[in-house]
């Protein structure tokens, strides 16, 4: 039986030998001693191997492995204040499991050669707790749509439909035939609603981006909840209650990740409900106020977005986008003509847009009307113009950018480093 290291670092273990398995984190010697620091999944934990209460091969052994070597160590249990966690292992038996070649990280950490060897810096300290932290965060956000009665259902990722405009779109040849990966989910979300009432696609998107941005992947995963019934008000409301709940729940439970990534957990029990909301107008006047150059009429940049949200402590709606700029299917916002019922959700402290959504133009005369002057002919989205055609009803929906929204929960730099296996313009290896 193998101990796990949380197990030891817990402190329940004291004068206990016990057997651990893992990594060389750290190696140090000093003539008849040698000091480790041996990682698994769950902790990092020094031992301490003495020539003589080892044999000569575990000997042998420690003093000869290289950082990232694979081993099984038996010692006892003691608690030593200087050791790294305040416990060490006095070793009994050290063996090599694969010893391999020097790990190739060690001195060059430069960005494009961390990201080169992106395989093997998967192991670092940093990127194990950014993705243990994104797991928890994923599960609370499809914890809170299951407890409120959505269904998930997947879309497809080969597609014909257009859903976010044509310049971000992958081409792909299918059997003689062109296709397209997709960019959204949504509009096949839009036909599952009238079987189930609340859904949410939980899938990858594609986008050709062609800006290099700290937040633009050209892979990323959609979290696209989609509702029946739902008002763009009733569908903001979600958006916050949903961010809130995640977290919320992230920053109580998981304290030791924050503590790991230098987050603190004070930042995020800030973001309470009601979130702050901003119309589009004022929004591009307060971009200029702080100092940035924008038009009536423009879309936000990263930039804007950044100053916008810079001083902000929870996350900002900007809505009446428009429609100009937004996508064909928004319903126009009968209140303030030339406007649409959407909503970007923008991340404080300077992330910017994680979130997108609308209320849906449902009936069938709006739709085509809409499509017309979006230069969309019917024939691609034939199916989905029919969605209008059989019982439609009001309906909203949304699309939120999971790396965006743990870049901005983690308080992460670079949207890279949200993925373990980032796609830009730059990149696609490994
Ligand atoms: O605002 P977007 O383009 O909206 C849609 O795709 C809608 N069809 C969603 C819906 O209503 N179901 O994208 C939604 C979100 C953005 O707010 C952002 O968080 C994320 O997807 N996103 C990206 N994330 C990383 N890299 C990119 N290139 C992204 N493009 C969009
Ligand atoms: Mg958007």
């Amino acid at each position: 039986m193998y101990a796990e290291i949380s197990e030891i670092l817990k402190g329940k273990m004291e004068g206990k030998q016990v057997s651990i398995r893992g990594w060389i984190f750290r190696q140090r010697s000093s003539g008849n001693l040698n000091f480790l620091v041996i990682r698994d999944a769950t902790g990092r934990v020094q031992v301490a191997v003495k020539k003589d209460k080892v044999d000569e091969k575990s000997w042998k052994n420690a003093s000869e492995v290289y950082i990232e070597s694979s081993v099984t160590v038996v010692g006892e249990v003691k608690k030593d204040e200087r050791a790294p966690g305040g416990w060490e292992l006095q070793v009994s038996e050290f063996k090599t499991v694969y010893q391999g070649e020097p790990f190739p990280i060690s001195k060059d950490l430069s960005e494009e050669f961390l990201l080169d060897v992106r395989h093997l810096w998967l192991r670092s300290r940093k990127l194990a707790s950014i993705f243990k932290a994104r797991h928890h965060l994923v599960n609370y956000l499809r914890e809170y749509l299951d407890k409120e009665g959505f269904y998930e259902t997947p879309p497809p990722m080969i597609t014909k439909a257009e859903c976010e405009g044509g310049s971000t779109l992958f081409e792909i040849e299918y059997f003689g035939d062109k296709a397209f990966l997709s960019q959204s989910g949504q509009l096949y979300q839009e036909a599952l609603i009238f079987g189930l009432g609340k859904v949410y696609a939980f899938a990858p998107s594609f986008r050709a981006e062609k800006s290099r941005t700290i937040r633009h992947l050209a892979e990323y995963w959609h979290l696209e909840p989609e509702m029946a019934w739902y008002s763009q008000k009733d569908n903001m409301k979600l958006q916050e209650d949903l961010v809130e709940y995640a977290v919320q729940k992230f920053a109580k439970e998981h304290v030791d990740l924050l503590e790991e990534l230098e987050r603190d957990p004070k930042v995020l029990q800030k973001v309470k409900v009601p979130f702050l909301r901003m119309d589009y107008e004022d929004a591009v006047d307060k971009v200029n106020d702080l100092g940035g150059k924008m038009e009536q009429g423009e879309d936000f940049g990263t930039k804007d977005e950044a100053l916008l949200t810079k001083e902000l402590e929870k996350p900002l709606f900007i809505h009446n986008f428009p429609s100009k700029i937004k996508a064909f299917y928004m319903q126009d916002d009968p209140d303030k003509p030339g406007t649409v019922l959407a909503s970007d959700m923008l991340a404080p402290e300077g992330h910017g847009e994680m979130i997108g959504g609308s209320e849906r133009i449902w009936e069938l005369p709006v739709l085509e009307k809409k499509m017309k002057e979006f230069g969309l002919g019917p024939k691609q989205m034939a199916w989905y113009v029919d969605l209008r055609k059989y019982g439609s009803v009001p309906h909203s929906g949304f699309g939120m950018g999971i790396e965006r929204f743990v870049k901005w929960t983690l308080g992460l730099h670079h949207i890279r480093d949200t993925i373990p296996f980032p796609r830009t313009i730059t990149r696609v290896y490994p």
